[in-house]
């Protein structure tokens, strides 16, 4: 719902195009989706020590840290995961407006959302990373425990138990982390920047 009324967009004097220049590198955002457990997280933050080790400038943005502060009003119905997104989403375009690779740790389970947000930036600028992790796995490392929970009825609507999770039907990457270890996910990541000389 728009609220905002009487706001004139400002321009601001430098592009997006300058910063990228500057930092020898372009920008994007990575889009990790996946059940919880999964390993975006551990993933993304591996990737992001990569990609600082080779000057790369990056940051990450995960779904537990960012319901402590911008998302904390915010609960697990399909609604208020659509709004989380949404906002994630304009967010992560402000990180591409100022030249960084910005990483995205975000259950996003409904297919549509995802395409929002792809649907701010430009071509090539979102890369959804799918997170591919056998529920069964997931619920076995349950490194929270809340999958144990969900089962129990104690937390309702949990992802994959009692609430929907939708696959990516054309992610530019599939990461099978229960196949593959961390620095394995890690350099196809890497790898799929430098194919499309975004590093
Ligand atoms: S999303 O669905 O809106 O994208 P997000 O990634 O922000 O979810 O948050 C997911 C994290 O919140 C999980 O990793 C888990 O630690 C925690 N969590 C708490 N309750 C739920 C729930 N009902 N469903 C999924 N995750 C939950």
């Amino acid at each position: 719902m728009e609220k905002s009324t009487n706001i004139v967009w400002h321009d601001a004097s430098l592009t997006k195009e300058e910063r990228q220049r500057q930092n020898g590198h372009k920008s994007a955002v990575i889009w990790f989706t996946g059940l919880s457990g999964s390993g975006k997280s551990t993933i993304a933050n591996a990737a992001a020590k990569e990609l600082f080790d080779q000057n790369i400038r990056n940051f990450v943005l995960d779904g537990d840290n960012i319901r402590h502060g911008l998302n904390k009003d915010l609960g697990f119905s399909e609604e208020d995961r659509t709004e989380n997104i949404r906002r994630i989403g304009e967010v992560s375009k402000l990180f591409v407006d100022s030249g960084q690779i910005v990483l995205t740790a975000f259950i996003s389970p409904f297919r549509q959302d995802r395409e929002i947000v792809r649907g701010l930036l430009e071509e090539g600028e979102f890369i959804e990373v799918y997170v591919k992790c056998s529920l069964d796995q997931c619920e076995k490392r349950d490194p929270k425990g809340l999958y144990k929970k969900a089962r129990e009825g104690i937390i309702k609507d949990f992802t994959g138990i009692s609430s929907p999770y939708e696959e990516p039907n054309a992610p530019e990457l599939v990461i099978e982390s229960d196949k593959f270890n961390v620095e394995e996910c890690v350099k196809q990541i890497i790898d799929y920047l430098k194919s499309q000389n975004i590093i």
